[in-house]
């Protein structure tokens, strides 16, 4: 039978406090990975998703940074390395909280805050810790994009262009650090139902579900399930790859 199988390794999963980073996180340990959650403000709901890793038997630490300074990433990663070990897998998976605008009225502030947490994030977690990946020569680094990336709709541009922006680095990234045995690979939900939806009954968006070939919104078990198999052996050949989760309501070229 052909399992999953992420026994020894160490993963860090940024925004592991929000609605998708707390179940990739949860089955990064179920695959058997020792797991360290980044929060930046909700340190309760970190908490609460390392005591329900270690029940599974796994290792789990709660660390906070902010991902777009340097310092802040740095010292994250000395935690880290004293708790659990150098990650072997990261997933990139935080961001800023958004305010849908058109380009005339977005504040700058918005195209300030999407570049640190998309741009500056992917450069700064890999600057700290693809070395110790290098020198294991083995690592995986996956980053969580957006179908909105490809949609580019009115009211998306300081997000579309933070995870544009981010697209560019982990390619170049890819072909970098390919040659270290390191894969680079970025997973690019849809519109994705959470705990939340489920707990304020919005599960089904008729007006989005109907134009989504498969018809319906996708689970946030399913962008998982995606960053785990690519966190796995069983990925061991794609890189470079921007892995849409969305039911092909974008459908990239070739
Ligand atoms: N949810 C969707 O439908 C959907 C669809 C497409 C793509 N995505 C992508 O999936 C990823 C997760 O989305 P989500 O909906 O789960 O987001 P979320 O629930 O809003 O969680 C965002 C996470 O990022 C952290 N964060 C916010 N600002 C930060 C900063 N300046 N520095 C460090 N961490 C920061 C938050 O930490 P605290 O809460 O601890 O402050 C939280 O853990 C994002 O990359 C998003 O673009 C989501």
């Amino acid at each position: 039978m052909i399992k999953i199988d992420l026994s020894g390794k160490i993963a860090l999963v940024t925004g592991a406090s929000g609605e998708l980073g707390r179940v990739i996180a949860t089955v990064l340990a179920q695959g058997g990975a020792d797991v360290a959650i980044h929060y930046f403000r909700n340190r309760e709901r970190a908490d609460r998703l390392a005591l329900e890793i270690k029940k599974l038997d796994r290792r789990a630490c709660v660390v906070s940074a902010d991902l777009g300074e340097a310092a802040s990433v740095r010292s994250m990663q000395k935690e880290v390395e004293k708790e659990l070990g150098a990650p072997d897998i990261i997933v990139n998976n935080a961001v800023s909280q958004y305010v849908w605008k058109p380009v005339l009225e977005q504040a700058i502030e918005d195209y300030e805050s999407q570049f640190q947490t998309c741009v500056l994030q992917n450069v700064l977690m890999t600057q700290t810790f693809v070395p110790a990946m290098i020198r294991k020569k083995w690592g995986r680094v996956i980053a969580i994009n957006t179908e909105c990336a490809m949609q580019n709709f009115p009211t998306q541009s300081a997000y579309v262009a933070g995870k544009r922006g981010m697209d560019g680095i982990l390619r170049v990234l890819a072909r970098e650090i390919g040659p270290h045995g390191i894969t680079v690979n970025q997973v690019a939900p849809g519109w994705t139902i959470s705990e939340r939806d489920r707990l304020n009954g919005t599960e089904q968006q008729p007006d989005y579900d109907k134009n989504v070939p498969l018809r319906r919104r996708g689970e946030d078990i399913e962008i998982a399930h995606a960053v785990a198999f690519l966190a796995s052996d069983l990925a061991s050949f794609i890189t470079g790859t921007y892995l849409p989760v969305c039911g092909g309501n974008i459908m990239p070229t070739i």
